[in-house]
Parts: C-alpha cells; sequence; structure tokens
C-alpha cells in the first residue's frame, strides 16, 4: 500500500463543528469507550449482526470527528478485545473486514486531519490483511501531531499488565532497575498505553455496567459514564451530553475538594 491508494478514495464531506457549550478546559484529555450493542442493535431491526457492526462503524467514525473537532488529545476505542475470539468465526471475520473497509476509506481524512492512529493489544494475531491495515495506518500517521486515535484490537488489560510485570521481572534479574525502584510511573511506562494521560473518562453503551478487562491499570480514577443507548446510536448530540456530563463531576482523586 502506498499513498497512490489513498488518492482513489472519495473525499468524504467534513461535519461542521457541533455548537456547544463545552469549555475546552473542561474537556477530557484522554476518553477511552466501550462500544458495545451492536449486536442488539441489528437485532431489534431484524438485521444480521454484521449490519449492527457496520453501523458501529459509522457511529465511531462520527465520534472520531467530533473528539477531534473538539480538541480532545486521545482516544481510545475497544474494537475487539481477547475475549471476542469465541465468537462465531463468520462474525470474526467480518470484523477485519471491516477493519479494512474503514481504513480504506477514512485514512485520507485521518490523515487531513492530522490524526495519529495507534494499536494496543496483540495484533501480531490477526489475520495478515488485517495486520497490513494496521502497520499502513501506523507508518501513514507516525509524523502527524493531532488527536492521537488507539484502537484496541485483541486487547485484554491483564494480559497487557503481565506483559509489563514479565518485562520488569527480566529487568530485576538483570540488574537494570532494583525492586525496590519499581514504582507506578515505571509500570506505567511498560503498558502499551505508554506516553498518553491516563483517560479521564470512560464510557460504556448498551446498559452493561462493568469494564471487561479494558485499561484495568490506566482507569485507576477515570469518571466512569454508562449509556443504555446501544453503540450504533451513540451520536455526536449524545457524545457531547456524556462530555457535558464530565464537565460536571467534581475529580478529587482520592482529595479534599
Ligand atoms: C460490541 O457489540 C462491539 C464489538 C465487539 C465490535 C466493535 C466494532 C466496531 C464499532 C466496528 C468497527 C471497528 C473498527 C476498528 C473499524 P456486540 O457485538 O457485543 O453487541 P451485543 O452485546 O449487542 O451483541
Amino acid at each position: 500500500m502506498t499513498r497512490n491508494w489513498l488518492t482513489i478514495f472519495r473525499r468524504r464531506r467534513r461535519d461542521s463543528v457541533p455548537v456547544n457549550d463545552l469549555a475546552p478546559e473542561t474537556l477530557p484529555r484522554h476518553v477511552a469507550i466501550i462500544m458495545d450493542g451492536n449486536g442488539r442493535w441489528a437485532r431489534s431491526r431484524g438485521l444480521p449482526r454484521p449490519a449492527g457492526h457496520h453501523a458501529g462503524m459509522g457511529a465511531m467514525r462520527e465520534v472520531i470527528r467530533c473528539s477531534d473537532d473538539l480538541g480532545i488529545q486521545a482516544l481510545t476505542l475497544y474494537a475487539f478485545s481477547t475475549e471476542n475470539w469465541k465468537r462465531p468465526r463468520q462474525e470474526i471475520q467480518y470484523l477485519w473486514h471491516l477493519v479494512g473497509e474503514f481504513f480504506r476509506t477514512d485514512m485520507e481524512e485521518l490523515i487531513e486531519r492530522n490524526v495519529q492512529v495507534r494499536f494496543i493489544g496483540d495484533t501480531s494475531k490477526l489475520p495478515l490483511q488485517t495486520q497490513n491495515f494496521v502497520r499502513e495506518s501506523i507508518r501513514l500517521t507516525a509524523g502527524n501531531s493531532g488527536m492521537i486515535v488507539q484502537f484496541a484490537l485483541n486487547y485484554g488489560s491483564r494480559a497487557e499488565i503481565i506483559t509489563a510485570v514479565r518485562k520488569l521481572a527480566e529487568q530485576v534479574s538483570d540488574g537494570v532497575i532494583k525492586a525496590s525502584e519499581i514504582d507506578e510511573t515505571v509500570l506505567s511506562q511498560l503498558l502499551e498505553t505508554q506516553g498518553l494521560p491516563d483517560p479521564d473518562l470512560l464510557i460504556r453503551t448498551a446498559g452493561d455496567v462493568r469494564i471487561s478487562n479494558f485499561l484495568l491499570w490506566q482507569i485507576a480514577y477515570a469518571e466512569l459514564y454508562f449509556t443504555d443507548l446501544v453503540w450504533p446510536e451513540f451520536t455526536r448530540t449524545e457524545y457531547i451530553r456524556a462530555l457535558q456530563e464530565y464537565a460536571r463531576r467534581e475529580r478529587r482523586f482520592g482529595g479534599l475538594k
């Protein structure tokens, strides 16, 4: 894949920046989202599950655009967990197909927007074609200095923490670091999210009130926002509603007001 393939894609019309009352200083720096409910969205319309994932991709695109329009620094999207391999093969294949579709259709806009694309999770287990999209989107956006969009693909937080702990154990046995020198900063720097601020806001759609092995370390002090809306219904307006709710929260980080 070279820049040539980008030129064949139609330039997409950009939505205008939403009119809202969000002051920049009230915005989260990093938003993390568990995009749940695509299947239920499809079922409620008598459609097959892939139709729900396709609609979910549309919602994801709008949330990326809106985050960038607002000036949010980082957005992490849970697209495929280590547990999602338990799904039927066809559904999994469709999800990889969608990843390809998304990067084919949206890469030009992401580049125009100066977005840097990153991935967390073990992408080495994905189909080779998907790995190519992963590599190419990283390469094409590596020099971008705008918003960071992180896709969690084959991601599991416990696996991420175990990998970091193993590295630390090796460093201790190699004498690179003393066990007594291990602190939160040292461990954070070995996580896949290293270099990013921890999420300030975690959003989960579709009614379930759980974290599902997502960024367990990083969300220690995140504000949690749950909505019953299924992911394809999570529009720009709903996102702004979540950000407004976040702006009203009082964050104390364990201290006093
Ligand atoms: C959860 O809904 C959603 C997923 C497992 C997939 C998320 C994928 C997208 C939003 C599409 C595109 C992603 C990329 C990176 C292009 P569910 O299937 O668990 O819904 P259910 O709980 O109602 O069955």
